[in-house]
């Protein structure tokens, strides 16, 4: 009998509730508002001649480097950042090696390093999800191929200074650093200038989120000319579809839209997290396009009200240290009204529990 490898048995499944998404969607930190409509022109102007063609990427990857500062042999487009992770496991991860991630985070990490039969090393957040960096230091041994650290943080908005991943990167030589900026609009902080300094470190980004592009699939990683070449070469050359290259210079070059999004979605954290406050709900304040907040026993009621109210936010609930935590996006002005609405009506309706941590 056909069997897929032991390590593929052993995986659990990642699966995002993808179904019925119906409403405001406030779950998966997408864009709420979406991509600039230089985008939709770009679609529409689309040829069958450029369907017909297989993608062809040079002269965006060469636009991209240049956008991002760094020379075109540090770039790879890739097909989000998901692929992004996924080549690095391939590239650097043989079975028995360790990989560092620190928890809670982004649920991928975890799956791709555990394909490669490599044994993910989960290191705990310290308290109120501030980055355990001498936890990571002390975990750091011969077999640890990988350390992947969010930055900002999903779910928990927090960061980690730039001197702790310097100084990460610097005691595993022999480890592929990523740091997964996928948030960095929403942050303003970035390693992408130790691009080409630092041979192991990599840098993803993605358009996914401040560009509001996440159906069509783009990401980009970074590192040094040596190291990108290697993990190039298990890259597929047509990762990133002709549509998706038809895009993507249209999205970049409308800077002001994205800022324009950028401003609002950081207006809408103060007020999102503004409303929690004055609500008694325990939240960290974020660096991202969402907050984490505590809803405690009441943490699935409170989802399943939401959605009652057409409003979907995502119970974060079973993540490491996460107990009763909902995740909640923050979008643009219009959108959170009608979330803030909801929030508010929500808990008229059910209240708050005593014991929930204020
Ligand atoms: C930390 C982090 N990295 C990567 C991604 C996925 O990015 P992409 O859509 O580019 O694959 C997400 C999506 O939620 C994320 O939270």
């Amino acid at each position: 009998m056909l069997r897929a490898r032991r390590a593929i048995q052993d995986l659990r499944e990642y699966r995002p509730p993808l179904g019925d998404r119906l409403g405001l969607r406030m779950d998966f930190n997408e864009n709420t508002v979406g991509a600039s409509p230089r985008v939709l022109q770009c679609l529409r102007e689309l040829t069958l001649e450029q369907l017909a063609r297989y993608p062809e990427r040079e002269s965006v990857e060469l636009s991209l480097a240049e956008f991002f500062r760094v020379r075109s042999e540090e770039l790879l487009l890739t097909n989000g950042v998901d692929e992004a992770i996924h080549l690095i496991c391939e590239t650097f991860l043989e079975p028995d090696d360790q990989a560092v991630i620190v928890v809670p985070t982004f649920g991928i990490y975890e799956l791709f390093v555990g394909a490669t039969g490599a044994q993910p090393v989960p290191v705990l957040a310290k308290q109120e999800f501030a980055f355990p960096t001498e936890d990571v230091l002390a975990n750091l041994n011969d077999r640890t191929r990988l350390v992947v650290i969010a930055n900002p943080n999903n779910p928990t908005g927090q960061v980690a200074s730039r001197a702790d991943l310097l100084r990460i990167a610097h005691t595993a030589p022999r480890a592929a650093i990523l740091i997964d900026e996928a948030y960095f609009e929403f942050y303003g902080e970035t390693l992408l200038d130790q691009i080409g300094r630092l041979p192991n470190l990599f840098v993803a980004r993605t358009f996914s989120k401040a560009y509001g592009l996440a159906g069509l699939r783009i990401g980009a990683l970074m590192g040094s000319a040596e190291q990108i070449s290697a993990v190039g070469r298990v890259a597929s050359p047509y990762n990133v579809n002709s549509v998706a290259l038809a895009c993507l210079p249209a999205a970049l070059h409308d800077q002001s839209f994205v800022q324009h999004y950028v401003d609002e979605v950081r207006q809408g954290r103060e007020r999102l997290q503004d409303t929690l406050r004055s609500l008694g709900i325990r939240y960290w304040p974020s660096h991202a396009n969402f907050v984490l907040a505590n809803l405690g026993q009441q943490h699935r009621g409170f989802v399943d009200e939401m959605r009652r109210r057409g409003v979907l936010v995502r119970d974060r609930s079973q993540d490491p240290g996460c107990d009763g935590c909902v995740r909640i996006t923050v979008g643009a002005a219009e959108h959170m009204d009608q979330l803030l609405a909801a929030i508010r009506a929500t808990i008229a309706d059910i209240g708050l529990l005593k014991g929930v941590p204020a």
